[in-house]
Parts: structure tokens; sequence; C-alpha cells
């Protein structure tokens, strides 16, 4: 892929892919895609959804390893993949919890946060997570004011892959500019964050929360309400809890919802009380109004108006649903503050989550890495 094609990455939603349509299809059924848009041609793996009844194989099916240098998508993972990361996770979760939270097998390691996008809760879950295996973690934030797009994520990737680091944290606000990173270095690579595109350790603790509460993600009913346009931890959401055999709904105004949502194994909604509806986890979005250009909604009391979750449309789901909010939520915008701090929201766990998840999945690509590497 051109150098000059990089900014031409933005393109979130239109840089997709394409789930088959929920069918009778046996498990991990998958077939190669290529899916291609105006700008750059990624090949993606497509699966068929699970159904319940196929988790015991699932579970039979176990990995032993992890055949992955980068983590840069949820949609490369096979669902066998993304259950040992959970498992894994659901390890880490402990070490955290003790009064002595230092491992020492990163030792010697070198892992670098490159955030071209501010980012307050993903860099320093990356951070702690790191430190809290023993590597050593620099933080580098580049402010996109003095980026020159394209030619200086090239650039700095060569700096900083001269400094030989074992692993690169990297957020980008344009969609496909982590994985061309990755093509670039040496080392392994995280995507926190590309665009509008994915934030897989989101989906990954997202997930880990839920199966924590739940036991189980096939057979729940997942609503994805608001900013589903713009927001990449929709997008790997929608791909991981279908690849694990959830029904995804997506609830949001027309505006707010991509051409083409519905072609992603979702159910689409625009009414918010008849979207909630048998809904097992409600998870909302933030409103992402520095990604909008032109109004999208008419005003903010508006919006809370239909689309905010207040204890009154919280009825609509079932009475143990979890409330879930990737953050940094705007209160009274998308949700209340006493449905944020209420009973049901796992808001804080989601959090403790990402540590876990961030230190499974950064363990899992040193292993990969090996002694020499
Ligand atoms: C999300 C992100 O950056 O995509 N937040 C996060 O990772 N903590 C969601 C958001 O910004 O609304």
């Amino acid at each position: 892929m051109g150098l000059g094609r990089t900014i031409k990455l933005r393109n979130e939603f239109a840089i997709g892919f394409k789930f088959s349509e929920k069918s009778s299809t046996t498990l991990f059924q998958r077939h190669a895609n290529l899916f291609e848009t105006s700008s750059i041609h990624l090949r993606k793996r497509i699966f068929a959804p699970i159904r319940t009844s196929d988790m015991n194989t699932l579970e039979n099916a176990a990995l032993s390893s992890f055949g992955q240098k980068h983590l840069l998508g949820i949609a490369e993972l096979s669902p066998q993949e993304i259950q040992f990361l959970l498992d894994r996770a659901n390890e880490a979760v402990s070490v955290s919890r003790q009064r002595e939270k230092k491992k020492s097998v990163l030792r010697g390691r070198t892992q670098i946060n490159l955030f071209f996008e501010a980012s307050t809760r993903t860099q320093s879950s990356f951070e702690l997570a790191g430190k809290r295996l023993g590597a050593d973690v620099m933080n580098m934030s580049v402010s996109s004011s003095s980026v020159k797009k394209g030619e200086t994520l090239i650039d700095t990737a060569m700096t900083l892959n001269a400094m030989q680091p074992d692993l690169l944290v990297v957020r980008h606000q344009s969609a496909g500019a982590v994985e061309l990173l990755a093509n670039k270095v040496g080392c392994s690579v995280i995507n926190a964050g590309d665009g509008a595109h994915e934030h897989p350790t989101q989906a990954l603790l997202d997930a880990l929360t839920i199966q924590r509460s739940k036991n189980s993600i096939a057979g729940l009913t997942v609503a994805i309400c608001g900013d589903i346009l713009h927001s990449r931890v929709a997008r790997s959401n929608i791909i991981l809890l279908n690849a694990l055999g959830a029904r995804v709904k997506v609830i949001a105004p027309s505006t707010l919802l991509p051409a083409g949502i519905d072609r992603l194994g979702v159910e689409v909604y625009r009414d918010m009380n008849e979207g909630l509806k048998d809904c097992d986890v409600v998870m909302m979005l933030r409103l992402q109004r520095e990604r909008m250009t032109g109004a999208l909604i008419p005003s903010i009391r508006e919006y809370f108006h239909f689309y905010g979750l207040d204890a009154k449309r919280l009825e609509c789901a079932k009475p143990d649903a979890l409330v879930m909010h990737p953050g940094p939520m705007n209160r009274g915008v998308e949700i209340a503050s006493e449905i944020a701090d209420g009973p049901q929201s796992v808001i804080e766990t989601q959090v403790e989550m990402g540590v876990a998840v961030r230190m499974a999945v950064i363990e899992i690509l040193m292993e990969n890495r090996g002694s020499n590497g």
C-alpha cells in the first residue's frame, strides 16, 4: 500500500467487512473475501456466527496457542482465538487484585505506546498492563496538529523501529493506519483504535465483562446504542459478539447509522424502547461530536429525550440487564447519571477488565515473539 494512501484511509465504515447473514451454517465456517473500497484493498476472513448449541464444540476445540504476530482487529480472529484471549485475560484479573501486582515475564522487553489521538483511559490501561508484566514502557503522544499525516506516521514508525522495541501499541485517527504501520516495523503491533475502524481490546474487555457476569455470550441479546456511525467500539463489538453467538441489535437515529449496517449481522432499530426489549446487555456509546461533520442531531436535549438511557427506558430491557459504556461518558447526553452509577452498571468493571485483557494480549504476543525475537 503506497504512502499517499494512508491519508485516504479515513473512511471508517467504508473499510468494512461483510458478515454472512445469520444462518444454519456450521460452526467456524468461514470463507475468504476480498472486500474492495475506493482507496484500499483489505483481505479479511469472514465467519459464520456461532449457534448456542455449538458452544460445546468451541470449548472442546480450545486452542493451545495463538498464532498471530499482531492484534489489529477482531475481524482477523477466529472464535477460538477470541476465546483463547478471553481465557488468558480471565486469569490475569487476579494479578491486578493481588497486593503484589508485578510479574517479571516481560523483563527486558520494551513497549512503546504511540498515540496520535488523545486518550486517557486506553493509554493508561496499556501502560499499567505492560508495567505489571515487567516491561519497560514508554509513552509517546503525538499531537495531531503536528502530524503531517501519512509521512509522519511512517517516519515516526521507522524511527521507533530503529530503537528495537518489542511491542508498539498504536492509536491513530485514520482507519487502516495501524495496519499500514504494522507492515513497516519488525515488532508486534496492537491496534488501540484506528479511526472508526476497530478497537479490538475494547471489544475483548467488553466480552470479558459480559462473560464473567452472564457466564456465556452465546444466546444473549445485546443492544449497542447511539453513535454507531463514528464508533470503532461498535464495529469491533458487532464482529466479536456475532462470532461468539450473540444476537446483536443496534439502536440509533438514521443519521448515526452507517450505510449497509444491516449487512454486519445486526438488527437495526430506530426506536429505543422497542430495541431494548428482551436485552441482556445495553451498551451505550458516546456521542462523538468531535468526529461529526454537519448537524447529525437536532440538539443534545432532543438526543437525550429519544436516545438517552434513563431509568424509565432501562425498564424496557430485562430486569437484570447489564449497562455498559466504553467511556468517556457524556452524562446527561447518552446516559443519565443515576444509570451510570446505578446497580446495573458494570462500567467500572469494564475498566478493570481492560487492564486484564491488555495484559493477556501483550503477554501472548510476546510469547509468540520467542526468546530471540
Ligand atoms: C473509545 C474510543 O476511543 O474509541 N474510548 C476508549 O477507548 N476509552 C470510545 C469513545 O471515545 O467514545
